[in-house]
């Protein structure tokens, strides 16, 4: 049998995250000191697109926080693209890493209008100005990239953003998180905020940009069917640990009730958390 070596790049076979041993007590040495990050290992390879699942306060906000440097852990390290970024500021991080948040208009200016929200994006991650930004080719590949996102969005680029339904706000919110191709996308609970319908529009959405883009991303969400359908992975988290890594292989098959008994299993206790959607 002849083997064959397949061409990898360096970029390829280098992990696009990685965290090791992430600890965090908030308030430590007072009668509210919280151990919220208890060792955290991940890995994530360039496209890989894990969920996040856990308990209440079990960490998943916290750890984004220290991957995206709006924390610094108390230990551990996190590299993002083999660059270790443990103590580097999130203004540092900023084009090579995305988020998006629960709340549609954390990402936007709710005054600028869609195209100049999109110029903003797009200008941060060319460090253009927003007059260079708005120049008229600029504005035609704007309207393509809201054209394409299906939500007609490009018939309402001069619409101030405060003004449009949250759908569309977290659908312009992903176009400008991912305007630069950003390394690594964090996406925090992104559809908690919306209707049903719109939860299933951006989540298709989410899917379609990630994969066409090949971005390497992380979503948290209380949806257990969406964690098992969505993406490569499923890592689940309780208190401060990461108490499951469920591949892609595991998943097949897996429905919400073996995850449940996963999580049973593996923490000790049932999943308790409030905000769960069982459903799909
Ligand atoms: N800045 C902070 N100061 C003090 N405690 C904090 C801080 N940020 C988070 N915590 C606490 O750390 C724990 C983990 O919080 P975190 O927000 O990471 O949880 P989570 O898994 O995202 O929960 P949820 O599902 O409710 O969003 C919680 O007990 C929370 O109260
Ligand atoms: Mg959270």
């Amino acid at each position: 049998m002849t083997s064959q070596t397949s061409p990898t790049t360096s970029t390829d076979t280098m992990p696009t995250l990685q965290v090791l041993g992430l600890t965090k007590t908030f308030n430590p040495g007072t009668p509210v000191e919280h151990h919220a990050l208890n060792g955290i290992d991940v890995t994530l390879m360039p496209g890989e697109f894990a969920c996040v699942v856990g308990s209440n306060g079990a960490g998943k906000s916290t750890m984004f926080n220290a991957i995206a440097g709006s924390i610094i852990p108390d230990g551990g390290l996190v590299r993002i693209a083999g660059e270790n970024v443990t103590f580097k500021p999130d203004f540092k991080r900023a084009r090579t890493l995305s988020r998006v948040f629960q709340d549609p208009l954390k990402g936007t200016a709710p005054n600028l209008t869609v195209a100049e929200n999109v110029a903003l994006a797009y200008g941060r991650s060319t460090k253009s100005s927003l007059a260079f930004a708005m120049r008229r080719e600029r504005r035609e590949m704007i309207h393509d990239r809201l054209a394409s996102l299906g939500f007609g969005l490009e018939e309402r680029m001069d619409t101030k953003v405060g003004t449009l339904s949250g759908g569309q706000r977290q659908a312009v919110t992903l176009l400008m998180a991912t305007i630069g191709n950003p390394s690594l996308l964090l996406l925090d609970e992104h559809t908690a905020a919306l209707d049903p319908e719109a939860t299933r529009r951006i989540l298709d959405l989410t899917d379609k940009i990630v994969s066409a883009g090949r971005i390497t991303t992380m979503m948290i969400t209380h949806n257990l069917g969406d964690a098992l359908s969505m993406g490569d992975r499923t890592l689940v988290m309780d208190d401060g640990r990461i108490v499951a890594d469920v591949s892609a292989d595991e998943r097949r098959g897996m429905g919400v009730d073996d995850l449940l008994a996963l999580f049973r299993a593996n923490a000790g206790h049932d999943l308790d958390d409030d905000k769960v959607l069982l459903e799909k």
